[in-house]
């Protein structure tokens, strides 16, 4: 992969089992499993993606509801594994995608910081450095040792914001999260969004907002049913894609 090149897509394509047929319960999915009876569709929610995107770009990813967005996210950051293709990553990334979604709701916010430091391979030293400013910049201190099961949701996603920006990334992956929190805290994700940014990360940025694509993105691709319908200027994709 070449020097300024971070991201490398290559004929990437994304498969969910779909299932066909309508199962109500565990006991008809089991009998049906035991059988051999269960059908399912293959669905592609990515098909063929060739993309490559370089330091310091603010791609945009744009598309209707259903069109792959999230999916080609969570390749990046290696939630998902194409089904065929192959792609490379160079960089440690800042994944805020669905925020809190690896929170242990039993656990207080304080052990889940340690559990989530210790998952994206932190030593416990670290993290007691880090512990301090995530809850800082959370603004939790009140509730730190109370289980997250508590919590209201933009409580929820405020912690995984910090968590997940705790460290400056080389690449910040932004899935529609923009939205959480009061307008106050909001203002303080814009805010660190644009330091790293300005710190020359990398960014994929999806959202349904063309005013923030337009503020963030440099270039933006427009995905159709899993497929790149459309990849240029910002001002000319958007003005394919929302203004059509
Ligand atoms: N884990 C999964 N299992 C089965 N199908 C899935 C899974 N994840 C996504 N899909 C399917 O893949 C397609 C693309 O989903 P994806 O979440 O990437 O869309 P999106 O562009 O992010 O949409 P939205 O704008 O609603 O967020 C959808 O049809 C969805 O049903
Ligand atoms: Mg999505």
């Amino acid at each position: 992969m070449p020097e300024d090149i971070v991201i490398e897509m290559s004929h990437v394509s994304m498969m969910f089992n779909k299932s066909s047929e309508k199962i109500d319960n565990l006991k008809e999915y089991l009998i049906k499993f035991c059988k051999g009876n269960l059908r399912f569709e293959e669905f592609w929610a990515l098909k063929d993606i060739t993309l490559s995107i370089q330091k310091g770009e603010s791609l945009g990813i744009v598309g209707l509801n259903g069109s792959g967005k999230s999916t080609l996210l969570k390749l990046v950051a290696g939630v998902l594994s194409p089904a065929s293709g192959t792609l490379q990553v160079k960089g440690n990334i800042a994944p805020l995608i669905e925020l809190g979604a690896g929170f242990d709701v039993d656990l207080t916010a304080r052990e889940n910081v340690y559990l989530n430091g210790a998952v994206l391979g932190y030593s416990h030293r670290e993290m007691i450095e880090k512990f301090e400013s995530i809850i800082d910049f959370a603004e939790l201190w009140e509730f730190v040792d109370m289980p997250i099961k508590n919590y209201s949701s933009g409580m929820v996603s405020r912690l995984g914001f910090s968590i997940a920006t705790a460290n400056l990334p080389d690449i910040l992956i932004v899935d529609e999260v923009l939205g959480v929190g009061d307008y106050k805290f909001r203002e303080k994700c814009r805010e660190r969004m644009e330091q790293i940014i300005n710190r020359g990360a990398t960014v994929l940025f999806v959202s349904h907002d063309q005013k923030q694509v337009e503020e963030v993105c440099s270039r933006v691709i427009w995905l159709e049913k899993g497929r790149i319908r459309m990849d240029g200027t910002c001002s000319d994709v958007c003005r394919a894609y929302f203004e059509a």
